[in-house]
């Protein structure tokens, strides 16, 4: 066939459409996230996709993710701004701006967003990708890691993964930090020859950053590093105490990971990631993370507060439910679908749709039918419990015939009593 129009032009590389066939997963796996949330004490807040660039470039911020990854751009008026490539900074920014902190001495917040980092594509990696995450603003109480870690524990319990792990570790307060910083310096100076460039570059500026570096992660100085946990100072030691003990009274599973220092240089004390541990799930195994940050708020020119928080990255969230065969079920299927033949019955049967909606019931009909056959093939294709067939049989005795799509089981009654009848087999 000779082409007409225009040329079809695809997705931006790194993205994906969600298909009417899959979306409902996307609006369940929310609803899931919200009922939780709720029954947790957080509420939505919802902050613009794009900020000023030095919500995110910030002096302390040299994690890969804000020097290598970020959508910069200016828009007309020379305004230098930033796709989010996460969450936290701009809900901070807005904390802040909007002085969350008089109203309650604890925010408890959480979103649902796209964000967007260019980052290779990989199966589970994307350059926009969804997250939920949660920020808990204004208290030191190492109970609130443990609630916080809870409610990222809960939330794979609810969507019924088991093959998860969550790991857990402490940077300590800025003075741990800092002499672990001075460790690492000392540790990886000796190696700086052969180091990758970046790793080079790392070890001046940053040196906690050589320890994710994709490049040199098996390197044997690498694989050898100080962990965090050898310079704890007393104070971080017992707050990192405490919050275990809240987790085991909370019978929260988790596993200490002495390596684990997360990828962005915001976390002091607690750190942590849930791990996807299912057999040919793929090297995007980290479904979600996050940890406390002391200096963040002060840092984007608001009160001394701590924050915590995670975010987990849907798309993994539901790759592993996959992994897992765990199915959603689609409830968008119909309650009823009207099959009619002849102007009068599809007259009828407009009316019995939109009295069906009335009454709470999914239900639809063939709006391309002609014939019956054409007409009862879309009915089952749509996987309605029930059809609802007007022809003139129907029509002279002002009757509906039901067929239960399930059982094949058919009945003629009249159309006056065909939604009731249809709602109380449904038990609705
Ligand atoms: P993050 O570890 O950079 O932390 O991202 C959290 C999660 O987002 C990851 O575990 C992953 O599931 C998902 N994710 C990240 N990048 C991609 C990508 N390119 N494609 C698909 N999924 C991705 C944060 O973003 C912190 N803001 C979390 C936090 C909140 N910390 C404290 N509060």
């Amino acid at each position: 066939m000779k082409k007409q129009g225009g040329t079809m032009i695809n997705k931006a590389k790194g993205t994906y459409d969600v298909l009417p066939n899959e979306s409902f997963k996307w609006a369940l796996l929310e609803e899931k996230a919200r009922k939780l949330l709720t029954l947790f004490g957080y509420k939505e807040i919802r902050t613009p996709i794009f900020e000023y660039s030095e919500v995110f470039h910030r002096e302390n911020e040299q994690s890969d993710m804000v020097t290598k990854e970020t959508y910069d751009f200016f828009d007309k008026g020379d305004r230098q701004l930033t796709l989010r490539p996460e969450g936290t900074a701009g809900v901070i920014r807005s904390f802040v701006e909007n002085k969350l902190y008089v109203q309650n001495h604890l925010s408890k917040l959480y979103y649902i967003g796209p964000n967007f980092r260019y980052e290779r594509p990989q199966k589970g990696r994307f350059r926009q990708f969804m997250q939920f995450g949660v920020e808990a603003v204004g208290s030191n109480d190492p109970a609130l890691d443990a609630e916080v870690i809870g409610l990222a524990y809960s939330f794979i319990k609810e969507l019924g993964l088991k093959g998860v792990k969550v790991r857990i570790n402490s940077l300590g307060d800025n003075d741990s930090r800092l002499a672990f910083k001075e460790a690492l310096t000392n540790h990886f100076s000796p190696h700086s020859e052969t180091l990758c460039s970046d790793c080079k570059h790392r070890l001046d500026k940053n040196p906690l950053r050589i320890l994710d570096c994709k490049v040199d992660q098996k390197h044997e100085a690498v694989v050898n590093a100080p962990t965090p946990q050898d310079h704890l100072n007393a104070v971080s030691r017992a707050y990192f105490q405490s919050v275990l003990n809240y987790l085991d009274s909370a019978d929260i599973v988790y596993e200490i990971a002495p390596k684990l220092v997360r990828g962005l240089d915001y976390y002091t004390h607690t750190v942590f990631e849930i791990e996807a541990d299912i057999e040919g799930f793929g090297a995007q195994n980290v479904l979600g993370g996050g940890g406390r940050y002391q200096s963040l708020v002060k840092e984007l020119g608001g009160p001394d507060l701590p924050g915590i928080g995670f975010a987990f990255g849907m798309e993994r969230l539901l790759l592993a439910m996959e992994a897992e065969e765990i199915g959603f079920a689609d409830e968008s299927k119909p309650d009823v679908f009207m099959v009619a033949v002849g102007q009068q019955a599809r007259i009828e049967a407009i009316k019995l749709l939109f009295e069906a909606r009335r009454n709470q019931l999914v239900a639809d009909m063939d709006f391309n039918g002609t014939n019956f056959k054409s007409q009862f093939k879309a009915a089952l294709k749509s996987n309605a419990k029930y059809v609802f067939i007007l022809g003139d049989d129907e029509i002279n005795t002002k009757t509906v015939s039901i067929k239960n799509t399930e059982t094949q089981e058919q009945e003629q009654v009249p159309s006056k009593i065909a939604i009731r009848t249809i709602r109380s087999r449904l038990g609705k």
